[in-house]
């Protein structure tokens, strides 16, 4: 979906109802584990959508939920994050995702249906690793070219904030957008689309 494309009265809503509790900038964001709703664990095992309230995500900060056994991250980026994705294409291997696994909606620079909130798979593309959120620009160790986005220690790899992979190191592809819905202005449904596909 094209950014003209994306529904004005839904980003609307989505983009002012989300709450702000304090002052944590991106420097000091915390990488909580959320608890959500429990199906059964027969309903995990077959991989049954998990609810996540997003409505006390600050801007700035990364969540952690947990679907079918991996982490999914939801970040809330603030407006600079949000618009450095636009000049990210020069250094990124696919700034497209025209090779990597999203749904139709995530085919956009944010890789999302709403530009403040990622929602990711966090594994990185390469062996398997669990990459780390590192939304400081220029960050000493990772070059002052560094714009922020998730870094994997165990062979270097790096990502943008929008999950899309750097040119010249070893993941081949975007980290993976799962299926998700928006259930309303506060909760997202991991692991299904609009319509109930999975
Ligand atoms: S597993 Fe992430 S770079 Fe190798």
């Amino acid at each position: 979906m094209s950014e003209t494309a994306v529904d004005p009265d839904r980003r609307r809503f989505l983009t002012g109802t989300a709450t702000v509790i304090g002052g944590i900038g991106a420097g000091l964001a915390s990488i909580p584990f959320v608890a959500t709703f429990q199906p059964s664990a027969r309903a995990k095992a077959f991989g049954a959508p998990v609810e996540a309230n997003i409505s006390n995500i600050e801007p700035g900060q990364q969540v952690t939920f947990k679907w079918r056994g991996k982490p999914v991250w939801i970040i809330r980026r603030t407006e600079e994050q949000i618009a450095m994705l636009d000049s990210m294409d020069g250094v990124l291997s696919d700034p497209e995702s025209s090779a990597s696994d999203q749904p139709d909606f995530a085919l956009n620079a944010w890789r999302s249906s709403n530009r403040e909130f990622l929602v990711l798979v966090g594994i990185c593309t390469h062996l398997g690793c669990s990459p780390k959120f590192r939304p400081i620009p220029g960050a000493e160790d990772l070059g002052s070219d560094w714009k922020g986005g998730f870094y994997c220690p165990c062979h270097g790899s790096k990502f943008d904030l929008a999950g899309r992979v750097y040119a010249g190191v070893p993941a081949p592809t975007n980290m993976q957008v799962p299926p998700y819905r928006y259930l309303d202005e506060q909760n997202i449904l991991i692991g299904e689309l609009d319509g109930g596909a999975a």
